[in-house]
């Protein structure tokens, strides 16, 4: 009985902790992404691609084609970037046409994002949401991406950044035409005491990583976790920060929040609670 009690009594501690989570945020989900208030037709013209937004800098007849795309991404059709220390080489789409993961997924956020082959358009290259006490302070974080010249500090991304399933490093997922599927033994203890919120670019059946894998440009600072297939949290609205997928709350004053870490658990298995054998869940 005692013993059913103290049972019972974890488990509203651990409901609450994670209740305790759930935030309804007063400011607008689109955050940065108001884009200084031009709003959605800053990425998405309804009419004409960039040329309905007056950005057009050349005759490109693949504008707005994918995702109303109303940004000019001449500029980087064809060019190459060498992300993770050089190792994963991604060569650019040449045409908003180009049905591969890296267009919508990759081409839209370096029109704005990208520091080196692009123009720089309005971007105040700072961060916008306000950073906790645990970030340096020595300068601002920037947002243009390769603008040192080059992408070799970057996280991979592109069709050659794959994630796969049952080698030394990945999960025990299993890949169906280029989607991961978490159901075996570890990966779905990840599943129930996390999740799994990445969203993977198909290229040729098989998972590749782009920006829009960690990141949801339409919601920078609150995640919708459903309790379910995806995650086992309890359903609502978690904090997140930079328009990740999942909660990612470097803010928890709590200092033992495993949180932000769980995040890049998702693809590196090999670092995570569940293959190095400790029960530990997500901790807020
Ligand atoms: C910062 C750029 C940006 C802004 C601002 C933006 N979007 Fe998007 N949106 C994207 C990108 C990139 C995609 C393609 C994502 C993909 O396919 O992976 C997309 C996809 C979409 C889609 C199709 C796929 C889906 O997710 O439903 C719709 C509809 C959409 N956006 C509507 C909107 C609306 C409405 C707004 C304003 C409330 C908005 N977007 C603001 C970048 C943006
Ligand atoms: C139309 C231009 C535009 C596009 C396209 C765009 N962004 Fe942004 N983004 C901004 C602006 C403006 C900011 C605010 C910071 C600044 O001015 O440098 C921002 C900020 C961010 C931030 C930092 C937010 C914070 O917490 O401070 C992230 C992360 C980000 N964008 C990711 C993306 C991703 C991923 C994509 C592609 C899906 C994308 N952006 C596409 C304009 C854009
Ligand atoms: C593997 C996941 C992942 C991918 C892929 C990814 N990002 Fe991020 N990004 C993050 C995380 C995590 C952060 C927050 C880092 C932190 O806590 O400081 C971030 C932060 C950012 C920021 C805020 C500034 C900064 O440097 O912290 C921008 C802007 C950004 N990402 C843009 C992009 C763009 C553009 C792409 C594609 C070229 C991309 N990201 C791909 C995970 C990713
Ligand atoms: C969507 C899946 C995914 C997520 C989420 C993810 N990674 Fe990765 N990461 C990869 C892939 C794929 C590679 C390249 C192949 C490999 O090393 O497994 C990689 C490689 C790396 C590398 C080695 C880079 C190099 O130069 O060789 C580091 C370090 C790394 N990731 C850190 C992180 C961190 C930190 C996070 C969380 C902020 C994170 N990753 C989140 C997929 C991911």
């Amino acid at each position: 009985m005692i013993r059913r009690m103290s049972l019972i009594l974890t488990l509203l501690a651990g409901a609450v902790t994670a209740a305790a989570q759930i935030v309804a945020p007063s400011t607008d989900v689109l955050g940065a992404h108001l884009n200084y208030g031009r709003g959605c037709a800053a990425c998405h013209s309804p009419h004409s691609g960039a040329f309905g937004n007056g950005k057009a800098q050349s005759a490109d007849p693949s504008s707005g084609v994918a995702a109303l795309w109303g940004e000019d991404v001449s500029g980087l059709y064809g060019k190459t970037l060498a992300t993770g220390g050089g190792s994963f080489v991604e060569v650019l789409p040449t045409t908003m046409s180009a049905a591969t993961p890296d267009v919508a997924g990759m081409l839209t956020c370096l029109s704005c994002h990208d520091g080196n082959y692009a123009q720089t358009a309005m971007m105040k290259n700072k961060v916008y949401e306000a950073l906790p006490s645990t970030y340096g302070t020595a300068n601002s974080i920037p947002t243009l991406i390769g603008s040192n010249g080059n992408y070799l500090n970057e996280h991979p991304v592109g069709l050659n950044a794959t994630v796969t399933c049952g080698t030394s490093t990945a999960w025990d997922c299993t890949q169906i035409n280029g989607t991961i599927v978490m159901k075996g033994p570890n990966s779905s203890k990840f599943v129930s005491n996390y999740g799994f919120f990445v969203q993977l670019g198909n290229y040729n059946n098989t998972s590749v990583v782009v920006c829009t894998t960690c990141h949801d440009p339409h919601v920078m600072n609150v995640v919708k976790v459903t309790n379910g297939s995806t995650s086992g949290l309890p359903s609502g609205t978690y904090s997140t920060m930079f328009f990740l997928r999942a909660p990612y709350n470097p803010n928890d004053t709590n200092p033992l929040s495993n949180q932000t870490a769980q995040f890049c658990r998702q693809c590196h298995a090999d670092k995570s609670n569940e293959v190095n054998g400790s029960t530990a869940r997500t901790v807020f």
